[in-house]
């Protein structure tokens, strides 16, 4: 009897000390995945890169390299991915104005038409800076550059819009 009285205390132990520490860890585990996303990007630091090769892109286009243009494209929208994680409200307008409000861009990009890129890629400028507005970074206004942001690039490699590897 008293040994078994014994044991029940010994398991009942064991569990108690086996749920506290598994609460701990669970805790511990919080605790380091909250301090991840704290150091993933989520939006400024990744609006440097979309600045960036949003000016790339127009010298490429210009120069004739197509694929570097949709390279820059690509990217520009790949640049905004930690937003997903750190920022999922905000990033869902990003990916919204990325697949719509950009779309004519990348299509004349694919279509390598330089009249058309030129036209809808002036235009979009204004829709970049009204997404700043409605988040209340009105004093973020994009303008184009002289020049491409990265000027250790060739932009005038003639290439096509397809040669971007998948
Ligand atoms: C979904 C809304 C949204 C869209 C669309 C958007 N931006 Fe931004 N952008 C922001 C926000 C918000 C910031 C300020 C970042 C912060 O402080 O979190 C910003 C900041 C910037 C910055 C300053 C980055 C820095 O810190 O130096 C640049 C440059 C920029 N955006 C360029 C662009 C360009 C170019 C486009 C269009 C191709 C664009 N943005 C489209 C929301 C947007």
């Amino acid at each position: 009897m008293l040994r078994k009285g014994k044991m029940l205390v010994v398991v009942g132990s064991l569990l108690l000390f086996g749920t506290a520490t598994l609460v701990h860890a669970e805790e511990d585990m919080q605790k380091q995945v909250d301090a991840v996303k704290a150091a993933i990007p989520k939006f400024a630091i990744p609006m440097r890169e979309v600045g960036d090769r949003f000016q790339n892109m127009y010298y490429a286009a210009k120069g004739g390299n197509w694929g570097l243009a949709f390279y820059m494209s690509k990217y520009m929208n790949g640049a905004m991915n930690p937003a997903k994680l750190t920022k999922p409200v905000e990033y869902a307008d990003w990916a919204n104005f990325y697949s719509k409000t950009f779309d004519p861009v990348n299509k004349a990009i694919l279509a390598q038409d330089v009249k058309s890129f030129e036209k809808e890629y002036k235009a979009v400028i204004k829709n970049c800076n009204e997404c700043h507005v409605a988040m209340g970074y009105g004093f973020i206004k994009v303008k184009q550059l002289k020049a491409p942001a990265d000027q250790g690039i060739d932009y005038s490699i003639k290439s096509k819009s397809t040669d971007v590897p998948k």
